[in-house]
C-alpha cells in the first residue's frame, strides 16, 4: 500500500508512477489510517512533498497516527519517497522522529518547486520543469525495484547545509509561514468557480462569494496554483510569480 499526500500533484503523480510499477494500492493520508492487516509484513509506502527540509503537518499527524500501530509497523517495510524542488536536508529524520521507528528505505525525487512565497523563489522554467520529469521516469523505476527487494538504502540529496536548514530555519517558516492568514483575494478577478476550495487537499476553503480560509491549512499553495485568473495572493509577495498546474493536468 502506498499512502500519499500531495498539494499540487507532484507527490500524486511520482505515487502513481510507483504504484503502477509496483502494481500497489493507492490512499490518501487524509482518508484515514491502515488496519493492522494492511501494514502486516507488507511494503508501505509514504508519498509526500517536503515542506522548510521537513515534512507537512498533515503528514506529521498521519505518522503520528500510524505509530499506535507500532507492533504491525515493525514487521513492515516502510519507505519514504519525498519530492521537493531542490533540496530536502534531514526531512526523513524529521519522519522518523513523528513515526517513532526509523524507516526502511528512504529517497528524494526532484519535481517542479512550487514554492513562491518569499523572495527569491518562483516556479520553475519550462524547461527545468522538462528536466525534472524526465529524471523522474528513470527515477522511480529504480526506487520500485528497490522496494521489491526490500533494499535498506537512502537516496537523498540533502543540500547543502542540512542540519541548519532543518533544525534552524524550519521551526521558524513552521511558525511565522505556515498559515492561512496571508492570504489575499483580489474580488475583480475573482469568479467564484469554487476550484482553490475543490483543489484543498485538507478541506480548507469555503467559497462564500470569495474564498474563506478555515484556519488549518497545511500551507501546500495548492488555492494559489489552481486559481484559473490568478486572483489568489499571499500577501503581496506573490503578484508577480508564476502558478504551476499540475493537478489539473491529472484529474482533467
Ligand atoms: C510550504 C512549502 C515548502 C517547501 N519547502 C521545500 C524545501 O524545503 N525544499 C525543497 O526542495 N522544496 C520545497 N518545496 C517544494 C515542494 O517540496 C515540491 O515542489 C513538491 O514536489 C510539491 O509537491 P506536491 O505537488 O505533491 O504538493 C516546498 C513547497 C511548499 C509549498
Amino acid at each position: 500500500m502506498i499512502y500519499y499526500f500531495s498539494g499540487t500533484g507532484n507527490s500524486l503523480y511520482v505515487a502513481r508512477h510507483l504504484a503502477d510499477e509496483l502494481g500497489e494500492k493507492l490512499c490518501p493520508m487524509t482518508l484515514g489510517i491502515p488496519s493492522r492487516e494492511d501494514l502486516k509484513g507488507a511494503a508501505v509506502g509514504l508519498v509526500f512533498p517536503v515542506y522548510a527540509w521537513g515534512i507537512p503537518n498533515v503528514v506529521a499527524r498521519f505518522v503520528q497516527k500510524i505509530s499506535t500501530l507500532r507492533e504491525d509497523l515493525e514487521g513492515a517495510f516502510l519507505y519514504a519517497v519525498m519530492t521537493c524542488g531542490d533540496d530536502m536536508g534531514y526531512a526523513d529524520e524529521v519522519l522518523e522522529k513523528a513515526l517513532g521507528r526509523k524507516l526502511d528505505a528512504a529517497f528524494s525525487v526532484l519535481m517542479p518547486d512550487v514554492y513562491v512565497c518569499l523572495p527569491g523563489f518562483d516556479v520553475d522554467s519550462k524547461e527545468e520543469c522538462k528536466e525534472k520529469f524526465a529524471k523522474e521516469k528513470e527515477t522511480v523505476p529504480e526506487i520500485a525495484a528497490c522496494v521489491r527487494e526490500r533494499k535498506q538504502v537512502r537516496r537523498l540529496k540533502r543540500g547543502p547545509f542540512p542540519w541548519t536548514k532543518t533544525h534552524i530555519i524550519r521551526p521558524l517558516f513552521n511558525r511565522y509561514l505556515v498559515t492561512d492568514k496571508y492570504f489575499r483575494v483580489d474580488a475583480s478577478r475573482c469568479i467564484s468557480c469554487g476550484r482553490c476550495s475543490k483543489m484543498c487537499p485538507v478541506g480548507n476553503i469555503i467559497v462564500d462569494e470569495i474564498p474563506q480560509w478555515q484556519s488549518h491549512c497545511t500551507g501546500c499553495l495548492a488555492c494559489y496554483h489552481a486559481c484559473p485568473h490568478h486572483a489568489i495572493n499571499f500577501g503581496k509577495m506573490t503578484q508577480k510569480k508564476g502558478q504551476y498546474n499540475l493537478m489539473k493536468q491529472l484529474y482533467e
